[in-house]
């Protein structure tokens, strides 16, 4: 065998080795993992947490309604094909919750820009605690929680434990100076979160999912959904997500008709 060839061979052995490390659950010392710069979520930390079937999050509006992305869904009507797994960071974990859709409810409206929000109302309810969502704009700032099954950097795999980070609040008027896409941002519908650096950041498979808080009583309060970004935690482009406080109100009333 050339030297080549056995160097090739080493990487080739190392490559699955370090795979399959990476697939084990969290050790003592939990090293970063790339949500992208993100570290494992404990079991439990998040039980709101939801994985919707067609590679999206989402999280638990009630026992029998998640919220997630309009983007992430074709339309609204009756819909057996979504499954929603909940309770576990392992997605393959024995213990997992999965639950069918019966109906999906894509915001009013929905053409692409804004209104990125959609209900999915399941066959039974998933027992675990479910996450308010903001109502008003007070908890629109500070430090955000993103958390998620999506890619671990961009064009990454999905994957199979979640991953959660912090992100801070971006101003309306410094996300569109990132220009590009982010020059139609819809102030009123988006809110955007990131590091102006990068390297921490929700990627793709994360929309949907949600981007919470504590609130001045310590519980966690939703006030985004993952939506889109340019890349995943690049520098100056940072992620953005659907003001969810714009929409309480019509996701309530929306909730209410499933
Ligand atoms: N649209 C993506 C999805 O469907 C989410 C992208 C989030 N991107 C970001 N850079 N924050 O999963």
């Amino acid at each position: 065998m050339s030297i080549l060839g056995a160097i090739k061979r080493f990487a080739a052995v190392g490559a699955v080795v370090l795979a399959a490390v990476s697939l084990q659950p969290t050790t003592a010392s939990a090293a970063p993992q790339p949500v992208v710069g993100g570290t494992r979520a404990v079991q439990g930390e998040f039980p709101f947490m939801v994985r919707l079937s067609m590679g999206c999050g989402g999280s638990l509006y009630s026992p029998t309604v998640v919220l997630t992305a309009a983007h992430c869904v074709s339309g609204s009507g009756n819909n057996t094909s979504i499954t929603a797994t909940a309770g576990v960071v392992d997605l393959q974990s024995s213990s997992a919750i999965k639950v069918k859709s019966t109906k999906v409810l894509r915001a009013p409206g929905y053409n692409g820009s804004g209104k990125d929000w959609a209900l999915i109302k399941l066959a039974a309810p998933i027992n675990q605690p479910t996450l308010k969502i903001a109502t008003n704009t007070t908890y629109n700032t500070g430090t955000f929680t993103v958390a998620g099954w999506g890619a671990a950097i961009e064009d990454g795999a999905q994957q199979r434990y979640m991953l959660k980070a912090s992100v801070p609040f971006i101003s309306d008027a410094t996300c569109r100076a990132a220009g590009g896409a982010y020059s139609d941002l819809i102030a009123g519908e988006e809110i955007c979160a990131g590091y102006a650096e990068g390297g921490t950041d929700t990627c793709q498979g994360d929309s949907g999912g949600p981007m919470f808080r504590k609130d001045n009583a310590g519980e966690y309060i939703q006030v985004g959904i993952v939506s889109w970004g340019i890349g995943c935690a690049q520098a100056g482009n940072p992620g953005v997500y659907t003001e969810v406080s714009t929409f309480a109100s019509a996701i309530a009333s929306a909730a209410a008709t499933l």
